[in-house]
């Protein structure tokens, strides 16, 4: 396995005559490609006719590619049902929330709990297996494409029968489903697990329990298929390293638990460049892919070179975008960047999708950027194997996501991603690196826990949170946290429940404010700042109120409490504070402080980000900004890219990269060694 970073993208010979690839190989030379994807969306081609197979044209491809010395990350085709199985088993399509099926013609037509699928499904994946498993210029398995993607929740009569025995091994007996989902309010309660359905179409508001474990069961669904995929993957083949491509805040998957599954996470990344705050999401976006299992290296399966094609408007990348963008997602860590897709197709829904080999070919500028960046990572050698370490963490789950967004939440304009970008764009901004961490997993290497409407907590998540702090953590916890347990339902007492050691005041009642709507803030020093969106109601308790609501009705009420406990403290933030607000807060702990980079005239701030290795640490530097940009560096170093020693500063060009090697001085602490590169584990 190559020790270098892995380059390249999905690759879909079965739209071309095999004239096309030969020069498709040459071509991926030239640019450097180590690495595609075969096989995502070729069902139909590999078995035309239900147990009719064609494996030659595949093997054909893996031959030529195998001569090239370029790797395959061998795909399942299961995404994609051909014709035959949807018009044979119509059951295998899926159903919506009002009982329509729907139809063949796109792609993830399938339910993924049709008896049917699941049988066709394995029985590809098996022949596959067997037919070209042993070849040798497979590196990875790529089960399925973005599971849950498309349609993330079916809800036909298959669907309603797994769910009820999810429930009743989760459960045990209907009167603990009844108590857990509180049914009853409404007079929703059962008698029997056959009573139960998928929240289908409801008059009102459907049941919270109910909704909160579709998601958790819908999400289990999906990884049962996944695991029935790799199970004959890896017996074909232990020793090649599997995945699945993530999308990384999808809201339908537990990625916390898929993770553990994974040899290699990986994940789709498409900012749109037309929202300003793309750069910075896009980096939140890695960030949490990188934590989701943190002794797995992990890789962009799917970004675009230039545009997409499925926004309503869609704008390209500018010029040295593509590269720059390459490059955030390895600062944080990625072993590899890939993309949709090699050619551009000629027909079909994407064939106005940019790919790495435009419609125009080698005569399009986006060929120069994609050969000079297949150049560069050719030479990563020095940091390929370096990773990334934070002493920050923002607890985030996917349940607190699924129960918060609940249509029975006081504001159901609370969006889980909008609190996440609250906390984290600040942080970008002033380069401080932020990992993404479980409630419940080891809280112990970080410094500062960021902790956005932490809803849906349950006693032992809380319990590790507040363990944390006791040993000398800080904790910044905003309002609407400590709600509800995992059944959806409220801790008693004032608002915190398990969290309230953290919450130095009394939450009383909560006041989502009006769109638009701000209230002032006043700090002890007398400074005003503004907040919006929500107000908790608090009454003082024993907490050191920093910021009071300065205006309006609640006028007086502690808006930021500052409490210790244990050796640590914790920071309570009871409403939406502005960006000066959350610079009070952040400045005043040490973990948080970063290295502030001054935004550019268009707002882009040059992006910072350290890969260690035990003896070097790589200083990233991205500027995403359109003009030059003159930078302070950690120290005199060495720039890998130009080549060239630096001192304590440089310009860096519109969209230039540097990454500036620096000696470390201290000895690497025990246990601290370099991350395997290229996915070399597994
Ligand atoms: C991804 C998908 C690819 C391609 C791409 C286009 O979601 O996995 O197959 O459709 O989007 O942006």
């Amino acid at each position: 396995m190559t020790s270098s970073i892995f380059y390249g993208g999905d690759y879909n010979p079965e739209q071309w005559e095999p004239a096309v690839w030969r020069e498709d190989i040459w071509l991926m030379r030239e640019a450097g490609v180590n690495l595609v994807t075969v096989g995502v969306f070729s069902w139909a081609h590999l078995e035309p006719t239900e147990s009719n197979f064609d494996f030659g044209w595949l093997r054909q491809v893996l031959d030529l590619l195998g001569e090239a010395g370029i790797g395959v990350d061998l795909a399942t085709p299961t995404a994609a049902p051909p014709p035959w199985l949807t018009t044979r088993y119509p059951d295998a399509l899926p159903v919506d929330q009002r009982g329509a099926r729907y139809s063949h013609g796109s792609r993830q037509h399938f339910c993924v709990c049709s008896p049917s699928y699941r049988r066709l499904a394995s029985a590809i994946v098996q022949r596959l297996a067997d037919e070209v498993g042993d070849h040798q210029a497979i590196r990875m398995w790529h089960a399925h494409n973005e599971y849950a993607c498309h349609v993330p929740y079916c809800y036909c009569d298959h669907h309603a029968v797994q769910f009820r025995s999810w429930l009743q091994r989760r459960y045990g007996t209907v009167d603990a489903l009844n108590n857990a989902w509180g049914t009853s309010f409404w007079s929703q309660r059962f008698s029997d697990f056959g009573e139960v359905t998928p929240p289908r179409m409801t008059p009102t508001l459907p049941n919270p329990g109910q909704l909160l474990d579709y998601h958790r069961f819908s999400s289990d669904a999906f990884l049962e298929e996944f695991q029935q995929e790799k199970e004959v993957l890896k017996r074909a083949r232990p020793d090649v390293p599997l995945t699945t491509n993530f999308m990384g805040f999808h809201k339908a998957l537990d990625y916390f638990a898929w993770a553990r599954e994974m040899d290699l996470v990986s994940t789709d990344n498409y900012p749109d460049p037309a929202d300003p705050d793309s750069t910075a999401l896009s980096a939140m976006h890695y960030d949490l892919v990188r934590s989701l299992n943190k002794s797995a290296p992990w890789i962009v399966m799917e970004q675009t070179t230039s545009r997409v094609n499925w926004r309503e408007h869609n704008l390209p990348k500018a010029p040295g975008q593509m590269r720059a963008l390459s490059y955030q997602a390895l600062a944080r860590g990625a072993t590899g960047v890939l993309f949709f897709q090699w050619r551009a197709s000629r027909a079909g829904a994407e064939k106005f999708h940019s790919a790495l080999l435009s419609h125009a070919g080698t005569a399009s500028p986006i060929w120069d950027e994609v050969v000079t960046l297949g150049k560069e990572l050719t030479a990563a050698e020095p940091w390929a194997g370096s990773r990334v370490r934070a002493s920050t963490a923002m607890i985030f789950s996917w349940p607190n996501w699924w129960a918060i967004e609940s249509p029975s939440s006081p504001a159901h304009d609370l969006r889980m991603l909008d609190q996440l970008a609250w906390m984290y764009l600040p942080l970008y901004h002033r380069s401080a690196t932020v990992d993404f961490a479980h409630p419940a997993e080891p809280l112990g290497s970080y410094d500062a826990l960021l902790i956005p409407s932490l809803y849906l907590v349950t006693e032992e998540e809380a319990a590790n949170i507040v363990s944390r702090v006791e040993t000398g953590g800080t904790a910044i916890l905003s309002y609407w946290s400590g709600i509800v347990d995992q059944h959806d339902q409220v801790y008693l007492g004032p608002y915190g429940g398990p969290l309230r050691p953290l919450i130095g005041c009394d939450v009383l009642d909560v006041a989502p404010l009006a769109a638009g709507d701000t209230v002032e803030v006043e700090w002890a020093d007398g400074t005003r700042t503004t907040a919006g969106f929500w107000l908790d109601l608090t009454a003082e308790r024993d907490g050191e109120v920093l910021a009071r609501i300065a205006s309006g009705p609640w006028a007086g009420s502690p808006a930021v409490v500052l409490t210790r406990y244990g050796t640590g403290s914790a920071y309570y933030l009871g409403t939406r504070l502005d960006g000066e607000g959350m610079r009070r807060i952040y400045d005043a702990v040490p973990a948080l402080r970063g290295a502030v980079s001054p935004a550019g005239p268009d707002g882009e701030s040059v992006e910072r980000v350290v890969r260690s290795s035990p003896r070097h640490d790589f200083e990233f530097l991205i500027n995403h900004a359109d003009s030059d940009r003159k930078v302070t560096l950690a120290g005199p170093g060495y720039d890998v890219l130009s080549g060239q020693r630096t001192d304590g500063a440089m310009t860096l060009g519109r969209r230039g990269v540097a990454i500036v090697r620096h000696e470390r001085s201290a000895r690497p602490a025990a246990g601290e060694r370099d991350a395997p590169a290229g996915g070399s584990q597994g």
